[in-house]
């Protein structure tokens, strides 16, 4: 008899060899939709496109069947390929790479593995301490009851120094940067990067709120093996005066990411705040300014790392296709996947914020609640951050 686990090796096999067959036969990194071999068993009728343009091309697409209404965009499908890389590189040869190579060496991707089933979450205190705060408990808890299978783990400050001195330790660079960083919120910030990329899993802030399951954020039908990162949308402000609100006009929200070990965009993310944080400090730039945080670790700067992803030549096909910008994920109702990262629509990890578009609690795409305190303010945004920073 097939037992399960020989049957989840047969599909990676399966999987694997038809990725290097089409590799073979077409050198470009990217491959559009139309290009890619069609998942065995699924049936393709369940997506219809979200741009007026391709309904119009295609014939008329049918509602989706599944028990909530995703919409996947599958105009750009993309795999990046794992690089490997010369496998025998001795670690004082590795040294001498750029940190974006260390570290792709140290944590490759792998599109075709699984999403690792873990809840990371960062706090002051652990649940069990005792001075846990009482308003976070019953959030912390609905991870435990969405996810009873998932390994699930709050990690106070003294844990993430060892753990990360554990992770990291070949590149020791990165956790100077971390220890060099003047504010809990910018550690905050940087530890979901780096246990993301280290292992993968879900990321979200204590002072969220699992309304659904991470098996249900994106519908079965798309292949697993197909994205590697799973985003939401923080904000999507219509409005003239939008630059006095935000510091993006989408801005992609970090408070909960779902991701494989090694993404591009995390490792790309990695480097680049730990040479920042190194080069500011070497400079005496390393201030506690409340004011850079959103631009130096936060949402800015997250949202501008996917952006470059979205067009960097290295991992899309850019050459005939205008850039990916904030145009093409404005007033979105349903799932995108750009490449190998589903995009969330507001909906999705900012329910019952009454503003830009976004549905209510009880929306089916509604997955995961950030509990703000109070009316929406963009100053809330840093909120978490800014009470671990009183605390501490
Ligand atoms: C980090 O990324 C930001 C935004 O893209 C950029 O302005 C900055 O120069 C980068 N820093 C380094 C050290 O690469
Ligand atoms: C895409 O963005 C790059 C870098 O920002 C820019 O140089 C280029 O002109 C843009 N291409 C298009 C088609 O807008």
């Amino acid at each position: 008899m097939m037992t399960f686990r020989r049957a989840i090796v047969l599909a990676a096999l399966l999987l694997t060899f038809i990725f290097i067959l089409r590799t073979s036969h077409n050198d470009k990194r990217i491959r559009s939709a139309d290009q890619l071999p069609k998942p065995k068993g699924v049936d393709t009728s369940h997506f219809h496109f979200s741009s007026d343009e391709h309904a119009k091309k295609g014939p008329p697409a049918p509602q989706a069947t599944a028990s909530y209404p995703s919409i996947i965009d599958t105009e750009a499908v993309a795999i990046p390929p794992s690089r490997k890389l010369s496998t025998q590189i001795s670690l004082s040869d590795l040294r001498t790479q750029p940190l974006r190579t260390q570290l792709e060496y140290l944590f490759p991707y792998d599109p075709l593995s699984k999403f690792p089933a873990y809840i990371w979450q960062t706090w002051k205190t652990t649940p069990s301490s005792g001075q846990f705060e009482e308003a976070f408990r019953e959030p912390e808890a609905s991870w435990t009851i969405q996810h009873p299978t998932f390994i699930h783990e709050v990690i106070t400050d003294d844990v993430a120094v060892h753990l990360l001195r554990h992770l990291y330790s070949s590149v020791p660079e990165v956790v100077e940067a971390y220890l060099a960083l003047p504010l809990p919120v910018l550690k905050a910030d940087f530890f979901r990067y780096l246990i993301l990329l280290a292992r993968g899993g879900i990321y979200s802030d204590i002072d969220t709120s699992a309304l659904r399951s991470a098996i249900d954020w994106v519908p079965a039908e798309v292949p697993r093996s197909s994205y590697g990162l799973v985003i939401g949308i923080e904000a999507d402000p219509d409005r003239e005066d939008w630059a006095d609100w935000y510091s993006r006009r989408i801005q992609f929200c970090q408070w909960t990411i779902q991701s494989k070990p090694g993404h591009p965009v995390l490792r790309h993310i990695v480097a680049n705040i730990t040479s920042e944080t190194l080069k500011r400090q070497a400079e005496g730039r390393l201030t506690t300014d409340h004011k850079n945080i959103i631009e130096f670790t936060g949402p800015a700067l997250w949202t501008d790392t996917i952006f470059d992803y979205f067009n960097d030549p290295e991992y899309f096909d850019t050459a005939n296709k205008g850039n990916v910008t904030w145009h093409q994920f404005t007033g979105m109702k349903s799932a995108k996947k750009v490449g190998d990262v589903v995009v969330l629509p507001i909906t999705s990890f900012s329910p019952g914020v009454r503003q830009m578009g976004a549905g209510e609690d009880d929306d089916p795409m509604a997955y995961v609640k950030h509990n703000f305190e109070g009316t929406w303010k963009p100053e809330h945004l840093r909120h978490i951050g800014e009470q671990q920073q009183e605390w501490s």
